[in-house]
Order: structure tokens, then sequence, then C-alpha cells
């Protein structure tokens, strides 16, 4: 057991998906983790060892280290302060409605830590700020909240640290466990020295690229980089356009010819309905709203959220036109997550689709293995949410493929041309095999492919 070396204890406030990973993770490692949850559902579950989110080998982790007494949950700080000495604040930031990041539950972390700090005789906690917050956020708006409520000073009374999170959901555990580089921003070199220490603790006997930076740098790394992989994204979508209008092309090629020049790399290059997620349509807007509020110019992510919503209407028109007009048109819709091996539908493509479809008179079909619960929070009964494909592809004019979920990949073209009334694909993922279903009697537009036949 590495715990000795790590500290009496640590406290995550906020059990999202980084919060919630991160607790189990730690604790599996031996260390005593209390996770504070303000959610007392969520909370609740995550006492009895039940996971709140859908992630990969975390039901069974979780119910491990709670049954070991090394996690618990609660939904205040409270007298945490005694038993730990280390704490993650990995609470959520949404875009609020001019387009900032919403810095409240950040705020209102940060406020009970002081408030718990004021009472307490701990020497010294480390405070770590996860959330992805934008530059100066933690030096100018974290540490004055913690200070005035706690009244100690930082850098004496207590460490604060920035730590940006990298990890992606579906794989959040396997990231968790092999994070590729770790970025600690501090302006006291006491605070990184003992964060660094206490990642390699945690990660030894592994060496895990490690920079050291401000706060603000640290800030702006996490932000940048979910920028740049949504232009990665956007940029091959928009070669996926062009692709489909010239003659033979293929964006799937092209993206391999791309990704072997080492200096762009294969990575992030798949064309198909663009980013959605939780993350990087978020910390997009956070950037534009930075870069605005500076006065700088911000075309460059305007047109990177441009293409993503283009692309996806570009899908509805090509439906429209396919079948000739959308009223009355009984529409599949194969996926509903903003990813496979996930049942999250935050800024899912599928979404987007779905309320164009049935704005445009469509009868929408839904299925996704995953997500069918999730998505029928946010659209109601709009849709027909069927469990299984065969009832989703049932008498269906159109279907479209909107999550590349490996058993979409495998539907026989058989199975389409007997369930289907009219057998017509568009494939958003290009998970198809195009010409197979071609030469099966199918007509299909795969996404950046051209087809002057669709
Ligand atoms: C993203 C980043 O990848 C993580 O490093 C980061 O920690 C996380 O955001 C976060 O900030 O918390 P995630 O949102 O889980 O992770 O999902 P990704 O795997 O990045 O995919 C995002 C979206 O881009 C998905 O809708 C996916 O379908 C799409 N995508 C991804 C493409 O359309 N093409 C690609 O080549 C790759």
């Amino acid at each position: 057991m590495l715990a000795g070396d790590l500290g009496r204890g640590v406290g995550v406030i906020g059990a999202g998906y980084v919060g919630l990973t991160l607790s189990v993770f730690l604790a599996s490692k031996g260390v005593r983790t209390i996770c504070v949850e303000k959610n007392e559902v969520k909370a609740g579950k995550i006492m009895r060892g039940v996971s709140p989110i859908h992630e990969q080998g975390l039901p069974e982790l979780l119910q491990r280290v709670v049954r070991d007494g090394m996690l618990e949950a609660r939904t205040e700080v409270g007298d945490m302060l005694e038993r730990i000495d280390t704490i993650f604040i990995t609470v959520g930031t949404p875009t609020s409605s001019d387009g900032a990041p919403d810095l409240t539950q950040v705020k209102e972390a940060s406020r009970q830590v002081g408030e718990a700090m004021s009472t307490s005789r701990a020497a010294t906690p480390l405070i770590v700020v996860k959330s992805t917050v934008p530059p100066g956020t933690t030096w100018h708006v974290v540490r004055p909240i913690i200070e005035e409520a706690s009244g100690r000073s930082c850098g004496d009374g207590f460490h604060l640290c920035v730590n940006p999170e990298f990890l992606r959901e579906g794989s959040a555990l396997q990231d968790t466990m092999n994070p590729d580089r770790i970025i600690i921003g501090a302006k006291h070199s006491e605070a990184a020295e003992r964060l660094k220490k206490f990642y390699e603790a945690l990660y030894h006997p592994s060496k895990i690229p490690t920079l050291v930076t401000t706060p603000a740098n640290a800030e702006l790394i996490k932000l940048a980089t979910n920028a740049y992989l949504a232009l990665k994204i956007s940029f091959i979508n928009l070669i996926s356009q062009i692709c489909e209008a010239t003659e033979d092309g293929d964006v799937g090629v092209i993206a391999e010819g791309l990704g072997l020049d080492p200096r762009i790399g294969p990575l992030f290059l798949r064309a198909g309905l663009g980013f959605g997620g939780s993350c990087l349509p978020k910390d997009l807007r956070a950037l534009r709203w930075f870069a605005a509020s500076r006065g700088l110019d911000a075309s460059l992510f305007e047109a990177i959220i441009g293409i993503n919503r283009a692309q996806r209407l570009r899908v509805v028109e090509k439906a429209e036109s396919m079948l000739g007009g959308l009223s009355g048109k009984r529409v599949a819709v194969l996926g509903l997550a903003f990813k496979p091996r996930t049942d999250d539908v935050r800024e899912a493509a599928s979404l987007e689709i779905i309320r164009e479809l049935l704005s445009r008179g469509a009868e929408v079909r839904a299925h996704d293995p995953a997500a069918l619960d999730n998505a029928r929070q946010v659209l109601g009964g709009s849709v027909t949410y069927c469990h299984r494909v065969e009832d989703c592809l049932n008498g269906a004019d159109l279907a479209i493929i909107a999550t590349e979920w490996s058993e979409y990949a495998a539907i026989d073209p058989s199975t389409l041309k007997s369930l289907m009334r009219n057998p017509l694909i568009i494939d958003g993922r290009r998970i198809l095999n195009t010409r197979q279903l071609i030469e099966a009697g199918i007509r299909i537009h795969t996404v950046g492919l051209h087809s002057p036949s669709a």
C-alpha cells in the first residue's frame, strides 16, 4: 500500500466523471477518500457502492472500495479536514447565458473549504483545483474566497494548485490510472512540490511527464487542449464536405494520408457528425468568450463551432433531399449518446439532428444501447424509444447512424431490407460497409464519401 506516502487521506468535492473516478481510483490505491457530492441522491448511491454514472470498470471498483471502507460519500465538507490533508475541487463549470463559464459551483466549493479550514487545526492543507476554469480563476477567484472564509493566507495557512484533468468519458478509469501527462500550476514551489510528490507516490513506479507552471498557464493548457482537439475534428469535417463534392472523394483516405505526417498525427481525424459531450463544446465556448473579453479575434473558435453545427444540419438536409421531404416520414436514429461506451447525451449530435427532423415534420424512432433514459429526459415524448435495433428500423423510410456503437456496424443488409419500408441509410459515423450495402441494393449516403447515386 502506498497510503503513507499519499498522506492521511483525500477529499474530493464533486462526484462527476472526474471526481468520482478520481475518488474510486485513490481509494483503490489504499488512500482513505471522502467524496463530497451535494446531490443527495448521487451521494446516497455512492455510499451504497452504486455508481451514478455509466463508466467501464467503475461499478465493480466502487463497490469494492466502499465495502472495504476506503471511500465514503457525504453532502457537505463539514469536519473532513480533521481526517485528510489534500482536497481536490472537481465541480462542474457549465456555460452561462453570456457564454462565460458559470463559476457558481467552484465558488461554493471554495467557500465550504475555507469555512472548514477556519475551525480546523489541520496544518497547511493542499487545495487542488481540477475543475476546468478560465485563466486567472484559481488565483483571483478561488484563493481570495478561501482566504476570506478561512482567515488563513495562501502559501502559509494552505497551499493551492491548479491541476487540469484530461480523462475521456468511456475510458475514465483507464485514463485516470494511466495519465499521459500531469500539469501542475502553482504560485508557490512548495505547493507544486507537494502535488508532484503525491503523484509520484500514486503512480510509482511509472514516471509520467510532468509540467510545472503558473496557475493561469495550467488553466489555459486545459482549454487550449480541448479547443485544439475540436479544431482537428472540425478541420477534418470541412475536408469531408469537400470530399463529398469531389469525384472519388473519401475523407477516410485523406485522414489516413494526413495522419502519416508526424507533424499532424492520425488521432482525432475521424470525420462524422462532429464533437459533442460535456467538454469540447463547453471549453471552446469558454475560450471564445475569454478571447473576446480581452478584445482578441475569436473567429477561429467561432468557425470551429460553426462547422460542427453545419455538419449536423447537412445530414438533415441530405435526409430531406433523399426522401423528397421529411413530413410524415419515419426516420430511425441509431445512437443517442455523444460517443460510444457512455450513456451521456450532453450536446450529442443525435439531439440536434432529432430536433431538426421533428421540426421538419418527420416521425422519429430512436435506439441506443445505453442512453435511452438520458435522451428521454431531454427529448420527452416527442420520440419513440426502442430497446431493440430491429424495432427502431421497423417500417422506417430512412435510418441515420448518429453514434458509432459497434453493434450498428454489424447490421446485416438483409435485415435492413426486410425491416425498413425504404432501405435508405445515412451513415453519419462512417462505420458501415458502404460498398456492400450498395451491392445489396441499399441507397446509402456516407459522410465524407462522394456518392453520385445517393
Ligand atoms: C474530452 C477530451 O478528449 C479529454 O481529454 C478531456 O479530459 C475531456 O474532454 C474533458 O475536458 O473532460 P470526452 O468529452 O470524453 O473527452 O470525449 P472525446 O473522446 O474527446 O470526444 C469528444 C467528441 O468528439 C465526441 O462526440 C466524439 O464522437 C467526437 N470525435 C472525436 C470525432 O468526431 N472525431 C474524432 O476523431 C474524435
